[in-house]
């Protein structure tokens, strides 16, 4: 992989959960692949009052694990070199000094600010480097999601952010996008002639996305009373899935008109009214029940919870895009935390065949899949009919692996990896632009304001199964069902 240039890059929120899980290891695999150049350095902030050595003892045993088999002493000691902590209040002024002066000694760097902390920060912080003349040309900022709790929220933000940054600068980052089969599938469809001439409404019978873990909420429940399902992954994690599957071919792969299409398919979401969200959204909370034959708690007696909490931990929903490509056919989206299983796919059911010809007994609604993995394993399948071997003329599902893992022994990126070699690199295309997020909050708007009307709880589902009992109605309505369940 080409090595970038000396970079800076700060991490605000340097000892958080994020930086620790996801942030530190991906820089350690670009100084193992020897992407980030010697003299690169990684500056973490936070408000831990630690010394260099006791930063680097606390990264060291928190991302091991996160390592796994690539954790090596001698890499860890070059990565070690690079790192620097400082301790400070990013929202006060007065606690920059010595981040500038560690700063002022490469003025001409690319200069990389990671927001990895509580939005509410977002503003001070930008102001507190404006004012600090640490914004240069060549720096840019990394804003983590949730950015705003609505449409109005999240402009306030942006705004904020926006006084000290141009839009160029501003990295709002979606880690699903950073993912290696969501990248594939940009590739399936537009690097080749096969699939786009199928890819609409006269070959594709249903869309379905889900996103589902088995974790709770993680001691997070705080942030989770106030946040849910929907904010936490629908608004933006799968709906950005939405608009690659959805979108038109942009005219290049320029951020712009990537970005564009993906704007276009999120202001072609048929828009929610209030008698909708009774019928084309479910909202589900777990109760106890059993994950992977482990007994688990409720959410409602998670801590920082309230016992008789509304906010779902799941969400279904059936999206409608109004347009010629997709009128008429229904984009299922799902997330649940507590689920059998974690797994996360995009699913595009085509057609049946018009008109059986090997009898009823070898008709099926689902005959052509493909099936786009993101996890547990990251996989691309397209599923087809073939003729078991044998004298009698039956079809079986087979399925052609169009991941070509095995081709490519290359090692695959992590997702945040991938995202922070843009960030450095100034790549803003797989990275979300301002209006698009305010359009996906647009469209969640009336499903937000009509659940947070309707006093009822959120429908109940025990923990370790696919959730209420509504989501697999919100199918059958339409004479279909969840992959799993079909
Ligand atoms: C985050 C959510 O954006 O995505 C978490 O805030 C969720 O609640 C996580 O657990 C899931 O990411 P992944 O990559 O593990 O599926």
């Amino acid at each position: 992989m080409k090595s970038l240039p000396d970079v800076d890059m700060v991490l605000f929120g340097g000892t958080g959960d994020l930086a620790m899980r996801k942030l530190l290891p991906a820089l350690y695999q670009q100084v193992k692949t020897g992407t980030l150049s010697t003299a690169s350095r990684i500056l973490a902030a936070a408000r831990k009052p630690l010394d260099r050595a006791g930063f680097l003892a606390l990264a060291e045993a928190t991302c091991r694990p996160f390592l796994g088999d690539a954790f090596d002493a001698e890499t860890w000691a070059a990565f070690a070199e690079r790192v620097h902590y400082f301790p400070m209040d990013a929202v006060q002024a007065e606690s920059y000094g010595p981040l500038a002066e560690a700063l002022g000694q490469h003025p001409e760097r690319v200069r990389v600010f990671y927001y990895s902390t509580s939005p509410d920060f977002f503003a001070a912080m930008s102001a507190n480097l404006g004012a600090a003349g640490l914004i240069t040309t060549q720096s840019r900022v990394v804003v983590e999601k949730p950015l705003g709790h609505d449409l109005h929220s999240s402009r306030e933000i942006n705004d904020a952010v926006g006084q000290h940054f141009t839009e160029r600068q501003i990295f709002r980052i979606d880690h699903y996008l950073g993912k290696e089969p969501v990248q594939n599938l940009l590739a399936l469809r537009f690097g080749n002639v096969l699939f786009e001439p199928l890819w609409r409404r006269e070959w594709v019978q249903d869309v379905q996305i889900t996103v589902a873990e088995q974790l709770g909420v993680e001691g997070r429940g705080d942030f989770y009373e106030g946040t849910g399902a929907l904010r936490d992954m629908l608004q933006n994690h799968l709906l950005q899935l939405l608009c690659i599957v959805a979108m038109e071919p942009p005219t290049s792969s320029d951020p712009d008109a990537v970005r564009d299409e993906k704007l276009k398919v999120l202001r072609s979401l048929k828009p929610f009214r209030p008698q909708d969200v009774a019928t084309k959204t479910v909202r589900g909370q777990y109760k106890a029940g059993a994950v992977a034959s482990q007994p688990v708690i409720g959410y409602a007696e998670e801590a920082g919870v309230a016992p008789d909490s509304r906010t779902e931990t799941f969400v279904a929903v059936k999206a409608e895009i109004d347009t010629w490509r997709w009128a008429g056919v229904p984009f299922f989206l799902r997330s649940g935390k507590r689920m059998p299983e974690k797994l996360a796919e995009i699913v595009v059911n085509f057609r049946p065949v018009p008109h059986p010809i090997f009898g009823e007994a070898h008709h099926t609604n689902r005959a052509n899949r493909l099936i786009i993995r993101m996890q547990p394993d990251e996989s691309m399948r397209l599923y087809l009919e073939a003729k078991q071997p044998g004298d009698a003329m039956a079809l079986h599902p087979v399925n052609l692996n169009l991941d070509f893992a095995e081709s490519f022994k290359a090692r695959r990126l992590e997702a945040y990896e991938r995202l922070l070699l843009d960030a450095m690199r100034g790549k803003l295309t797989l990275f979300v632009r301002r209006d698009e997020q305010e359009a996906a909050w647009r469209w969640v708007e009336p499903i937000l304001d009509s659940w947070a009307a309707n006093e009822d709880r959120p429908k109940f589902y025990t923990a370790g199964s696919w959730g209420p009992a509504a989501s697999s109605a919100l199918l059958s309505r339409d004479g279909l069902a969840w992959n799993e369940e079909d």
